[in-house]
């Protein structure tokens, strides 16, 4: 999360302008005259799902928390910035003497268990029987050991403990951090892990937190000793073998959620590296977050086919609903899908036996629905009651009416009246009430004085969708101006399109704050012409926008597109290579361009579900409010042609 969307998630976008604009509640949004121009009817309104504003008024603006105090106060965004997160109690940069010494402390520990690593590893390597288990019996090549490094703690009561205190850890070191166990205080600590094959469990970046330990001796229990709870390691907000699997998870966008250690180790090593493991518990919010929305949204449930397994899944489906009602009022914008492993396999068994094999189970995985309707249907008895059909349905609702997507809802409905065999629209009914019931709840929730709203985030698919298209546009800016044409084009001379649906392309386009405020950049950038506009940018942007510039940069796979880069810039070589290169140019180009036009579509859809608010509830001002929506529904048309057009044939 940067700093801003950390700001944004503790100050609620209607109680900040609620202290300088008296906005009134109505429906799901709030108005007022709008105070950046002079009116008589309220065309300024808030939404709170989105945590954004805008004016329908004359003056045609709109944002986030940000610009409106930016506009409000007259504060460059810097200062914005800085006010704000006073305000919310976030530490731009300044840290207190304590949390200075805490970091410290955090870095001795880490250090500590960076030791402990090596020495288990070192271990594995001087015990043979030990090694050959890892080698034979779970499969593993040495590449694979070395690259996870694992580790064996020995039989015995102080190994550890004794080669630590010659590296000048004391006990307390080892306790805080849980290499060390105790009967009671005062007694003798000991090792805590002994006997066991050691995997260090590292955080999203790669560093060692805490570990797992597996039993070698039959009958030693429990199979896994994991380390304990301490400051640096708490099992239910890591998930094992992201620090490896980030990247594939990012470009493959999507993740494998497997229940063990050692099915991360045994997919990784089989080249599937975008599995990761939430460790034998059920799935947690904070796990979820770790992958959604920064790496990806699409995540596929691998847990285990027995009973325990399918309750953990549906657990973690749970969660996983919760978490995105929380965020983006009740749409889901995860696309999970579950994958039923055969009887008594898991990942490690079935890819150990045939690797292609569980690409394909994964790309086959069921989607949510209809795995949750037929375990529940699975769970009944043969000849089901009204009662007991009654509650699978309310248990099933929320869960199938949480897509963002109409259409899929509407599916999930038809499926679930037919094997339920009770009327659709009762179940529709059910639903809204739930639905009511619900945000009856959040509300409530929301109005308590210390629970600030959690911001609504923008939808996962917009916020990559956003992501891909400005890291791509950052590789050559000066796309904006054909971009721009294209809107011109489009709008064909009417001004009215031109000034309002079909205006330039801007940061008004993108939803993401980081985005949007990097494009301003980019556009003051192109103003000037001395200096190439990335460098423009590392030199005049603020820290927000060089720090997304580089995530940007690091996110955007280079390889084809600096090619492309390369021909835009030599041009026409006349050789068959640069030709071919260049088809793929101008391909990527036109995918920029299609992406500028579908983000538009975007942003009128949202402004168009905020005019027809206006219109329902607003007497006078109708007839403008009509010609606005007139006027959308047209630029919408003239897109929507132009994206189906635009096949390579007649361009
Ligand atoms: P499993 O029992 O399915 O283990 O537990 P596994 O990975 O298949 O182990 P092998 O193949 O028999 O060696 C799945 C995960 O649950 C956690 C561990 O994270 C384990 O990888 N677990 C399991 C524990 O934390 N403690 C236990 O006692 C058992
Ligand atoms: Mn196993």
């Amino acid at each position: 999360m940067s700093v801003a969307d950390e700001i944004k998630s503790r100050i609620d976008i209607v109680n900040y302008i609620q202290q300088y604009v008296p906005l009134k509640k109505a429906g799901r949004y709030y108005k007022a005259n709008c105070p950046f121009h002079s009116e008589r009817t309220p065309s300024f309104i808030v939404n709170p799902d989105t945590q954004s504003w805008r004016c329908f008024g004359s003056c045609a603006e709109g944002g986030d928390l940000f610009t409106f105090a930016q506009k409000h106060h007259g504060w460059s965004f810097r200062e914005a910035l800085e006010e704000l997160a006073r305000q919310a109690g976030v530490e731009l940069r300044r840290q207190t003497d304590e949390q200075r010494q805490q970091a410290a402390r955090r870095d001795v520990l880490r250090g500590l268990l960076q030791a402990a690593t090596d020495w288990y590893q070192e271990r594995l390597w001087d015990t043979p029987q030990v090694l050959n288990y890892a080698r034979g019996r779970r499969g593993f090549s040495d590449d694979t050991l070395r690259a996870v490094a694992l580790g064996y703690a020995p039989e015995g009561w102080q190994h550890l403990r004794d080669y630590m205190r010659q590296l000048d850890y004391s006990d307390d070191d080892l306790l805080e951090v849980g290499l060390l166990g105790r009967r009671d205080e005062g007694s003798r600590p000991y090792d805590y892990f002994r006997n066991r094959l050691v995997i260090p469990i590292r955080d999203e970046r790669g560093r060692v937190v805490g570990f797992g330990a597996r039993a070698l001796a039959d009958g030693d229990q429990p199979k896994y000793l994991n380390s304990p709870q301490t400051p640096l390691f708490d099992k239910s907000r890591l998930l094992y073998g992201l620090d490896r699997a980030r990247q594939a998870i990012r470009n493959q966008n999507r993740a494998v959620i497997v229940e063990g250690y050692m099915d991360v180790i045994q997919a990784h090593q089989a080249g599937h590296m975008n599995v990761v493991a939430q460790m034998g518990t059920s799935l947690t919010e904070p796990q979820l977050r770790l992958l959604t929305p920064r790496l990806t949204g699409r995540v596929v449930l691998a847990l285990d086919a027995d009973s325990a397994g399918q309750n953990a899944t549906m657990r973690s489906l749970e969660v996983a609903r919760q978490t995105l009602e929380a965020d983006y009022s009740g749409r889901l914008s995860l696309d999970i899908r579950v994958l039923q492993l055969p009887d008594a396999k898991d990942p490690d068994d079935l890819i150990r036996e045939d690797a292609a094999i569980w690409g394909q189970r994964v790309g086959e995985a069921t989607a949510v629905a209809d795995y949750v309707i037929e375990a529940e249907m699975q769970a009944l008895p043969d000849s089901p009651s009204i009662q007991e059909r009654e509650a699978v349905a309310r248990r099933l609702l929320p869960l199938l009416m949480a897509s963002e997507n109409r259409l899929y809802s509407r599916d999930n409905l038809q499926k679930l009246a037919m094997r339920l065999r009770i009327a659709e629209d009762e179940l529709l009914r059910w639903s809204q009430r739930q639905k009511t019931v619900n945000s009856r709840r959040r509300e409530s929730v929301a109005t308590e004085p210390e629970g600030a709203t959690p911001s609504a985030g923008p939808m996962q698919e917009d916020q990559n969708r956003e992501r891909d298209f400005l890291g791509n546009l950052l590789r050559q800016p000066d796309l904006i101006y054909r971009i721009n044409r294209a809107f011109r084009e489009l709008a064909a001379g009417d001004l009215a399109l031109l000034r309002g649906p079909l205006e330039a392309f801007g940061a008004m386009d993108l939803v993401n704050r980081d985005c949007a405020s990097l494009l301003q950049g980019l556009q003051l950038a192109l103003k000037q012409d001395e200096i190439p506009v990335l460098a423009w940018l590392q030199e005049h942007g603020d820290a927000l926008q060089r720090d997304t510039l580089q995530q940007l940069e690091r996110e955007t796979p280079s390889s084809d597109l600096d090619h492309a880069r390369t021909v835009m810039r030599q041009g026409f070589g006349g050789d068959l290579p640069v030709v071919v290169k260049r088809a793929e140019a101008v391909d990527w180009q036109r995918e920029l361009l299609r992406t500028a036009l579908r983000l538009r579509l975007r942003r009128l859809e949202r402004e168009r579900r905020e005019l027809y608010y206006l219109l329902e509830d607003d007497d006078r001002g109708k007839d403008a409010l009509h010609e606005r929506i007139q006027l959308s529904v047209r630029a919408r048309n003239r897109i929507d042609m132009a994206l189906q057009n635009q096949t390579p044939a007649n361009r």
